[in-house]
């Protein structure tokens, strides 16, 4: 027997890095999947076949704190397979996390709910990367637009399937833990004042999930541009992204901001239809690459058993 499954990668919407310390964010997944099949093995031995090694680094872990759980054998072969880059910062190892869990639990008979999946997914990223929130986590598992709350405190799926986002890739890929690491160095320096924005940045995504619930697209566009600020005063924006989100603006989205840790990876813009030509435009005008993804996506399912 040989199962597949497939996780969706995700897009921070906002709220990044308050998210860290234990405030809320919210997020969407995107229609941009990454497969695994999982079958079992004739060699007393398993076998991982991946792209790229970060996610075989993953799946090794995934196999590593599934057994110390559920007692398996060595046979197993796991493959992976991605409808998107792993540089523009979807979450390539979250959702190959989530979905090597999905197939295992399918595989072997061992039940899981998405609870138990978020937390054995989030105990394998805290063991590879010792940092994060968890969020990309729970978009893998739960799929659509979630309030999360840092750690798993509160996963809340959100009604949101009218939202339009322009994604524009900066060109340079960011590697979150430095990017965590960062901020958690100028906290140590400016305790106060980071605790402050912090706090801002947490409001924020209180009034955007409201916005989101009754569908305020042009309040919510400013909630999102104020975000930006605030992550520029974390310093984890760069020039090319804050040109992308004031091209964003200046074309007439209702706001944009940069998405995910910062420092490269994606900007999103939110838009009205009308708008979406100019504002890729605008993008394009400022250096940035348009990628082409709907939101609210599905989150891990099964595709064949
Ligand atoms: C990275 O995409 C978002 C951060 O908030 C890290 C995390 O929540 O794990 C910077």
């Amino acid at each position: 027997m040989k199962i597949q499954t497939s996780a969706p990668g995700k897009l921070m919407l906002l709220g990044e890095h308050a998210v860290v310390y234990g405030y809320p964010c919210l997020v969407t997944a995107v229609d941009n999947r990454l497969y695994v099949s999982a079958e079992l093995h004739k060699k007393n031995e398993d076998e991982i076949i991946a792209p790229q090694v970060k996610e075989s680094n993953f799946v090794k872990e995934t196999l590593k704190v599934f057994k110390s759980k559920y007692h398996i054998l060595d046979n197993l072969k796991i493959e992976t397979q991605s409808e998107f880059s792993h540089t523009v910062g979807f979450g390539s190892s979250s959702a190959v996390t989530v979905a090597t869990l999905k197939a295992l639990s399918i595989l072997l008979d061992i039940p899981l709910s998405a609870k138990e999946i978020f937390d054995l997914s989030y105990e394998v990223v805290l063991a590879i990367q010792s940092v994060g929130s968890g969020f990309d986590v729970a978009i893998a598992d739960y799929g659509h637009t979630l309030y999360f709350v840092g750690g798993g405190k509160e996963i809340r799926p959100l009604k949101n399937d009218e939202m339009h986002l322009v994604v524009g890739y900066s060109g340079t890929k960011a590697d979150t833990p430095t990017l965590v690491k960062k901020v958690s160095a100028l906290r140590k320096e400016k305790k106060e004042e980071i605790d402050r924005i912090f706090d801002s940045i947490g409001k924020l995504v209180e009034q955007a999930t409201e916005c989101i619930q009754i569908k305020k697209w042009e309040e919510l566009g400013k909630l999102m541009t104020q975000n930006h600020t605030f992550l520029q005063s974390l310093d984890v924006s760069t020039d090319r992204l804050d040109s992308m989100v004031h091209t964003a603006v200046e074309a007439g989205a209702y706001g944009a901001k940069l998405s995910g840790a910062g420092g490269g990876d994606c900007m999103i813009a939110l838009v009205n239809e009308d708008k979406r030509e100019a504002v890729e435009k605008g993008i394009e005008s400022a250096g940035g690459e348009v990628i082409r993804v709907k939101t609210n996506a599905e989150g891990v399912r099964v595709e064949s058993s």
